[in-house]
């Protein structure tokens, strides 16, 4: 073959951010409608085309390193030569915001790869790939992306290992970006050191994280939105507590509530980023995201998940 084509979507983590931290569980949402194409064609001389860069691979930009990286590892394992190989990359994922680009990225790379190659790719295979390539980019993983750019359901982690989840509806959520990226470790070492001065007050904040998220999976299991957005939103509030939002985290989550929003909070490491906002439908989703619009985030995306049953 002289083409191969793969996708991956994006990600967000529903609930469970910061507490995960401590040992206990998150939950994963695969955004289905954040769709990542790439395109491996085979060529003499190989160029990149996408969003950041298009020129020659050879001198592509260190950014490009992760990338470049899983088309490496893949063509290694399904020994094609990846010196001749072009990419194109087409990603609606903004970077830095805890929505999945690199994996996501990696992973259509990997089974773009797995096309070009005409071979069989194992969900473990496409797992440890794209793996490699997330510790390029982000020095140690936890493999949360890794498995929810993939993943047809919400996954509920627990110390690293991924369990689909059910969710008896269809679930729509709006995606909107501060446009400040995400502080991650900003964010976490922020908590520890919070924690060493007032370690009650902390566990007890993280204890109700882990409670809040118990609850969202009971409400995703039994379609109760309502429920499910009022958790979310409690949720936002621990972490405001926690020191991980922002002014204008806060002014899209309470933007997003005043549309109409069953709930809301930031999503991922905090102090920028993204927020998350449940919606009743579509249509609501499009209210609320012109909402979002309004009070200051540069992007909106509404993503809906069908239901496992
Ligand atoms: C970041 O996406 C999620 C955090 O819980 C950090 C982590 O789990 O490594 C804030």
């Amino acid at each position: 073959l002289r083409t191969g084509t793969g996708t991956a979507h994006g990600k967000s983590i529903l609930i469970g951010e910061h507490s995960v931290v401590y040992g206990a569980p998150a939950i994963a949402f695969p955004l289905h409608d954040l769709e990542v194409r790439v395109t491996l064609t085979v060529s003499d001389k190989p160029v990149i085309k996408s969003a950041v860069y298009n020129g020659p691979v050879a001198t592509a930009p260190n950014r490009l390193r992760p990338p470049l990286t899983a088309l490496r590892e893949a063509a290694k394992w399904f020994e094609l030569d990846a010196s001749k190989i072009s990419l194109e990359i087409d990603s609606p994922i903004p970077v830095e915001r805890g929505l999945g680009s690199s994996a996501a990225v990696s992973t259509a790379i990997v089974r773009a790869a797995a096309a070009l190659s005409g071979k069989e790719l194992t969900e473990l295979e496409r797992f440890n790939l794209v793996q490699h390539a997330e510790r390029v980019a982000h020095g140690t993983s936890s493999g949360l992306d890794a498995h929810a750019v993939a993943a047809l359901t919400p996954l509920l982690f627990r110390a690293g290992v991924p369990k689909p989840l059910r969710t008896k509806t269809e679930v729509t959520v709006v995606i909107a970006d501060t446009g400040t990226p995400g502080k991650t470790s900003m964010a976490v070492g922020g908590v520890r050191a919070m924690r060493e001065n007032d370690t009650q007050l902390i566990d007890s904040l993280i204890a109700q994280l882990a409670e809040l998220t118990a609850a969202a999976e009971t409400a995703l299991g039994a379609g109760e939105l309502a429920e499910l957005g009022h958790v979310l939103s409690q949720a936002h509030r621990v972490l405001h507590e926690l020191g991980v939002t922002s002014g204008e985290l806060n002014r899209l989550v309470y933007a997003a509530e005043k549309a109409g929003a069953l709930g809301a909070k930031m999503t991922g490491g905090g102090l920028g980023g993204c927020v998350i906002a449940l919606a009743h439908d579509q249509a609501d989703a499009t209210r609320i995201a012109a909402a979002l619009a309004a009070a200051g985030a540069t992007h909106t995306w509404v993503s809906t998940l069908a239901a496992t049953e």
